[in-house]
């Protein structure tokens, strides 16, 4: 762990002048290098082989060495610090986003989805989808009067104000694909002005549904109306066009290069132009599969189903896309760059609490409309162009029947439990994965869990490195160690990961985390064209980076679930939302992956919650029992005395008594209810003050 005087770098930094801004928020820290290296070691150890860790140690040690590259570029980072809002934003967005060539559904782009929907006739996904965006227009009115009220963090060091950038990014961003790097273009950039229209997508054609038109803001009749001219219009056979949305879903630099085919053609540029710069998509999917379990729902909502179903009638680019299905399967499915799904969630859920608080009243769409048609866009395809089309749709087949996903509701309890165990619902939940992962794999790998770094300006998120060797320890006594290791033991390794688990959380929403730190030392050395540190060379920085287990706790106040893919081959993507009763898994993991299975790994999920639970209920009703025992014995003793010295003694006769009545005092004692975080606190110097010592709270 790191040492408090490696740290007073950084809390010597004057925060003073690190406000900035309307917003007041500090810049994010730049952790101290010594501190980073160490807690590096610290993660990879358990997760190398000996050999290699003694490597990796040699190689770290020289990186960090007094003079050496590490204390150049750590000096370099904190310049950057000084002239940048964020030192860590430009490199992490190209990063985890803009430079991966993966194609954005299932592989990047997360969904939400919601409650399934009873339309009993086409009219009634219309109607929905018209009241959708009608609150999508309100929504835009608060962003772009930028009067949303301002977050303040939940759970963890709660109350603490937290950047809003994220939000603006909603309606006005767009993922322009690169052939090495995609570029994220904002509105506030001078190449796209503010955007006054939605692409619906219907059939896999484009219509483009201005929301003002002469000036004037389209109220939901007006929508509905627009809405069933173009289910008209994406009817006519005649005037049908490829499913051009389908190149969207290919990989990042296909994609690219399709795009510059389509450039050629002056219509397709017009179309092009016309959907980079609207505010959202609705897309108008198609009834498909018979059966809608959470599971297909999901399934749906990430690919569309592949060509055969809504697969083309999508445009990945776009962060916003919201799926309305005539089979009542609907959610958003959204391009991840511009914003975190916290605010995917937080925007979403006004949307569905807007159509839940003021009900749709429409029972026809306006009889007569003086409003024009909504636009067809048009493609001029070439042979080459149909070409690519197979392709792209070759590839989103193979993704589509690759695709494993298990969505679980957890019944069994949910966090108010984990509270009453005086534990982090969170934390709990991360051991429970690693302890699955263990148990289907008999090995711990690195996993990555979002964190939160929004106290920041401009913050997005960093790493929770999940598998740390307590959590290990804990695992392997729970399946191992089974029948050798006493419930008290288990117990305490149990807590010990729990412990180790929230305090690697709060140095990660406190911007002292290594991964944004190793990665601004790896891209800063790029950026001064030295040769690549031996540190970024090691293979445990490899394995480091390869997060089988990607990880993230979305929670929702409205009935809905996110999910997402993993981002590896052999990996598992694990989103949780954590209720008050029960918890929703979302587990996802590839066919072709031998190793993987998203069924086998929710079994072991499940089997070690109730594992977890039995234990802590076992652990707590003898550690109540001793508790009790020993207030009862100073009691007794107590009695004992005042008998004594009246004469009475009446030991042995309480004692029995004491043991009869046990049950009921149990009850009565530990007040359960009224848990506090133990970790909790609400400023800024105390959290300081955590990992000034080390994370040691
Ligand atoms: N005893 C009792 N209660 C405790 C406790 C303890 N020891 N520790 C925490 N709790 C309580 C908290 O006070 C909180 O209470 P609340 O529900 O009344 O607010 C609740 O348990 C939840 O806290 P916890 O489970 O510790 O986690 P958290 O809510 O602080 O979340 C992170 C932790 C890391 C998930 C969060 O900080 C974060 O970064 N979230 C963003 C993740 C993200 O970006 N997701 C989207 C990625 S696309």
């Amino acid at each position: 762990m790191p040492l408090c005087t490696a740290n007073m770098a950084v809390l010597d930094q004057d925060t003073s002048k690190d406000l900035v801004g309307g917003d007041g928020l500090p810049k994010l820290p730049l952790p101290a290098l010594k501190d980073t290296l160490d807690m590096y070691l610290r993660c990879m150890k358990h997760l190398l082989t000996e050999e290699q860790f003694n490597k990796t140690q040699h190689i770290v040690k020289e990186f960090g060495a007094p003079g050496g590259v590490g204390e150049l570029l750590q000096s370099k980072l904190m310049e950057r610090r000084e002239n940048k809002a964020n030192w860590v934003y430009d490199y992490w967005l190209n990063d985890m986003y803009l430079n991966n060539r993966l194609a954005l559904p299932v592989n990047s782009s997360p969904v939400m989805v919601f409650p399934l929907q009873n339309f009993r006739a086409p009219i009634d996904s219309l109607r929905f989808a018209a009241h959708l965006i009608s609150g999508v227009l309100e929504y835009k009115t608060l962003l772009d009067a930028r009067a949303l009220p301002l977050d303040y963090a939940r759970g963890q060091l709660a109350g603490t104000p937290l950047c809003m950038e994220q939000y603006y990014r909603l309606f006005t961003s767009y993922r322009l694909p690169g052939p090495e790097r995609d570029t994220l273009v904002a509105q506030e950039s001078s190449v796209m002005p503010e955007p006054e229209h939605i692409i619906v997508a219907c059939k896999n054609q484009f219509f483009v549904l201005d929301v003002v038109i002469n000036f004037r803001r389209l109220n939901e009749r007006d929508l509905l109306t627009q809405l069933e001219k173009i289910a008209r219009m994406a009817d006519s056979e005649e005037e049908q066009l490829p499913p051009i949305g389908l190149l969207t879903s290919d990989g990042r630099t296909e994609w690219a290069e399709s795009r510059s085919v389509l450039m050629r053609e002056s219509t397709n540029r017009d179309s092009l132009d016309m959907i980079e710069r609207c505010m959202c998509l609705v897309c108008l999917d198609e009834a498909t599969e018979p059966e809608l379990s959470d599971s297909t729902r999901a399934m749906l909502m990430l690919h569309g189903g592949g060509v055969a179903k809504s697969g083309g009638n999508r445009w990945y680019d776009k962060p916003m896309q919201f799926v309305v299905g005539a089979d009542g399967c609907c959610g958003v499915v959204c391009e991840h760059s511009p914003f975190e799904g916290i605010v995917l969630v937080q925007c979403t859920e006004y949307l569905l609490k807007y159509m839940i608080g003021s009900p749709s009243k429409l029972v026809r769409a306006a009889s007569v409309s003086e409003l024009p048609a909504p636009r067809r866009l048009r493609w001029k395809c070439t042979p080459e162009i149909h070409k690519l089309l197979a392709s792209s749709s070759d590839k989103l087949q193979r993704l589509v029947k690759n695709l494993d996903m298990n969505v679980h509701k957890f019944w069994d309890y949910g966090k108010e439990f984990i509270k009453k165990q005086k534990m982090s619902p969170d934390a709990f939940i991360q051991v429970a994965l690693q302890l699955a992962y263990y148990r289907c794999h008999g090995r711990p790998v690195s996993t990555y869990e979002s964190a939160s770094i929004r106290r920041f300006q401009e913050g997005r998120v960093d790493n929770i490195r999940s598998a740390t060797p307590e959590a290990l320890a804990f695992v392997k006594v729970m399946t191992e160690g089974e029948l050798s290791t006493n419930d008290t033991e288990k117990m305490e390794k149990l807590r010990g990961a729990i412990t180790a688990q929230t305090k690697y959380t709060i140095l990660a929403i406190t911007g002292m985390a290594i991964d944004n730190h190793l990665l601004g030392l790896r891209e800063i050395a790029h950026e001064l064209k030295m040769e690549k540190p031996e540190i970024f060379k090691d293979k445990a920085h490899l394995i480091s980076n390869q997060f089988i287990l990607s990880t993230s706790q979305v929670p929702t106040t409205v009935e809905m679930f996110c999910c997402y893919g993993p981002v590896l081959p052999n990996g598992y993507g694990a989103c949780y939302n954590p209720q008050s009763d029960h918890i929703i898994f979302s587990v996802s993991s590839f066919h072709e992956s031998p190793q993987t299975s998203s069924t086998a790994f929710v079994k072991c999920l499940v089997q070690g919650l109730l594992d977890m639970k039995d234990l802590c209920s076992k652990c707590n009703f003898s550690s109540n029992l001793t508790a009790q025992r020993q207030v009862q014995t100073v009691e007794t003793h107590t009695q004992t005395e005042i008998n004594w010295q009246n004469k009475t003694p009446q030991r042995t006769a309480d004692l029995t008594k004491s043991k009869q009545t046990l049950p009921q005092v149990l009850l009565k004692t530990p007040d359960l209810t009224k848990v506090e975080a133990q970790t909790q606190t609400s400023s800024q110097g105390e959290a300081q003050a955590i990992y000034k010592n080390g994370g040691k709270s």
